[in-house]
């Protein structure tokens, strides 16, 4: 999705937007470009493609003050003419986000006299606050923006004056407190060179940035108070600190990233869990009658585990509904459901619509998010950080296994305070969970025999990912996983399910990864295994280290180190996303930044 920087201060503009918009490529763009107030006037360069085409047609800019932009095509082809900044006279734009009265607002601007030389929505942007425009630059921005009716973050530079104002509305944007200089970001990782100091902006305010301060404003144009707040993120975990992709850096963060999750979240002393930033009263979770978790691709796959945990754990029935689709959906809720909104990211449109007609039923309101101060969590009652740290890679990993281990937690301080789970198991979960870091370790140390087998089905046109009940949602983040990065088709199914239709397509060029850890379902799953043999597929296995018989039935085992049932899910994750890295890197794919897909998806 695009990208936007913008910068004010006493150094050289040029090299820091460019360093931030680098910071912002893993969000997914395809042309980019830069708007820097010169001596007369606007500079304006940009290209589509690579950041790196724009470094190749810049020459050397005097200028401290300019914005920057990454696009995502939504409206108009990815062109050099469509790319941002679009200019109107002497008021410049970048905008993340969409127009939705972008044809009324463009006959209407015609009417005016305008010309439009691109196809994008953006560019009435511009030319609207150039209408507005009598000397005072935020009261122009505040007035066109009156007119516009859909998304923004977006970011306006005019010629005759040496400061930047930007505004919001449903989609992100964050000011960056410097000393002498100050930012402004779609995204923190844009900023964390520096500074670590940032004010996150809500929708419908407005903000002024001068060298010497920022002022923000709503849109009666009355100044609002802003917190300053702290990111704690490292610049240094937003780098690749020598992996060649960020998914493998990322991928072996679960070591850490885990921990972090669980830290300060669990006791092995009471056998308790303890989650402080829950603000729901024990008689509202005795109360619930329902749970309806709402999330797109990976955060959807975590769900499915969430459902089968809060109904096993917590007995508390528990729907998981694709952010898209619910919206549409005419949903049923209750005063005594709980709304969980999974989101890595907490910026992704569909979700947040979702959640948002979701509170139209007066539900209660829960998000599972990686990132702090990001629209979704400040749309919801409670918050459960996933404290991951910050994920690069288009394909999500180590925000996957924290999501799932903050299920793990939700699950069992509901399942306690409902008086669904004696203290003795919890102890013993917890006891497990706190060992997951270092079986986590383990399997990261075979990475190679997982390599080789990632490497001889690499030629694969289809592959299969079976589960069944808690795997099952693997199996679909492993099919996900793989289709995302490699391009190798992949479906995930659940196993039983599989003579009902999908057992047709397996030959021997179907490769099945079958999760058959111990579970329940595990003599099942052998059977269907046994199936798809029959059919002469070629079987990976991901079992335990204990499982002595599996590997009379299939072609490769991968084996796990031995844990509660229950959390194996955390550990065939692991699996799965060695498997799709590998098998991306044997077919030469742009891993960290697959085609057509974005990090953070802000449209619907
Ligand atoms: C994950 O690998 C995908 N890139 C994608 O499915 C992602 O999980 C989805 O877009 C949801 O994002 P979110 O968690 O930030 O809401």
């Amino acid at each position: 999705m695009c990208g936007i920087v913008g910068y004010v201060g006493n150094r050289q503009a040029t090299p820091i937007l460019i360093d931030g918009l680098k910071r912002l490529e893993y969000r997914g763009y395809d042309s980019a470009g830069l708007a820097m107030l010169v001596d007369n006037g606007i500079s304006v360069y940009k290209t589509e493609g690579k950041i790196s085409n724009l470094e190749s047609i810049l020459p050397d800019i005097k200028s401290t003050c300019g914005i920057g932009h990454t696009r995502w095509a939504t409206q108009g082809a990815p062109t050099t003419t469509n790319a941002h900044p679009h200019v109107s006279g002497n008021i410049s734009v970048v905008h993340n986000g969409i127009i939705e009265n972008y044809e009324e607002l463009y006959e209407w601007l015609i009417s005016k006299g305008y010309e439009f030389v691109s196809e994008t929505d953006t560019e009435v942007l511009a030319h609207l606050v150039h209408m507005y425009y009598k000397g005072d630059l935020i009261s122009a921005v505040i007035e066109g923006l009156k007119k516009v009716k859909g998304s923004y973050a977006a970011a306006f530079l005019c010629a005759e004056t040496n400061k930047l104002v930007a505004a919001r509305k449903e989609s992100p944007l964050v000011a960056g407190v410097g000393n002498g200089e100050n930012f402004i970001a779609s995204d923190v990782t844009a900023l964390l060179k520096n500074t670590s100091q940032v004010i996150y902006m809500n929708d419908l305010e407005l903000v002024q940035v001068t060298a010497q301060g920022m002022q923000f404003f709503d849109f009666d144009g009355k100044p609002v108070e802003k917190k300053v707040e702290k990111i704690e993120w490292s610049l240094e975990a937003a780098e690749k600190s020598g992996y060649p992709h960020f998914m493998i850096k990322e991928i072996h963060e679960q070591v850490t990233s885990v921990n972090d999750t669980l830290m300060g979240r669990i006791s092995e002393i009471s056998g308790d869990v303890i989650l402080q930033d829950i603000t729901l009263t024990l008689e509202e979770i005795k109360s619930l009658e329902r749970i309806v978790i709402l999330a797109c691709g990976t955060s959807y796959n975590a769900g499915l585990l969430g459902k089968y945990l809060f109904e096993s754990l917590a007995g508390i029935h528990t729907d998981v509904d694709i952010s898209s689709e619910f919206r549409y959906a005419n949903p049923v809720l209750s005063k005594s459901t709980l709304v969980i909104a999974i989101s890595q990211s907490g910026e992704t449109a569909d979700t947040i619509a979702a959640l948002k007609e979701a509170k139209t039923y007066g539900c209660h309101t829960l998000a599972i998010t990686n990132v702090v101060g990001t629209t979704l969590s400040r749309e919801v009652e409670n918050i459960l950080y996933t404290r991951a740290g910050p994920e690069i890679g288009v394909a999500a990993t180590k925000t996957f296994t924290s999501q799932l281990i903050a299920l793990y937690l939700l699950s069992i301080y509901f399942a306690r305070k409902r008086r669904k789970m004696d203290i003795d198991k919890s102890k013993s979960l917890i006891i497990s969970m706190k060992l997951l870091p270092g079986l986590i370790q383990q399997i990261l140390n075979n990475k190679e025999f997982i390599q080789k087998q990632a490497q001889r089905f690499s030629n694969a046109k289809d592959y299969f990912f079976l589960g069944r009940s808690l795997n099952f949602p693997i199996a679909l983040e492993g099919a996900l996983k793989l289709k995302e990065i490699s391009y190798i088709h992949a479906e995930g199914y659940a196993a039983g399910e599989l003579k009902h239709g999908p057992l047709a397509l397996i030959s021997n060029e179907t490769p099945i990864v079958a999760l058959a850890t111990r579970s329940s379902t595990y003599d099942k799953m052998v059977n269907n295994i046994k199936e798809v043999k029959a059919r002469r597929a070629q079987v990976i296995a991901i079992a335990g280290m204990d499982d002595t018989e599996i590997g009379k039935y299939v072609d490769v085992v991968i084996k796990v180190p031995i844990t509660d049932e229950l959390l194996y899910p955390i550990l065939s994750s692991v699996v799965v996303q060695l498997l799709a890295y590998y098998s991306a890197q044997a077919l030469g794919c742009t891993i960290d930044k697959p085609r057509n897909l974005a990090k953070s998806v802000t449209v619907e």
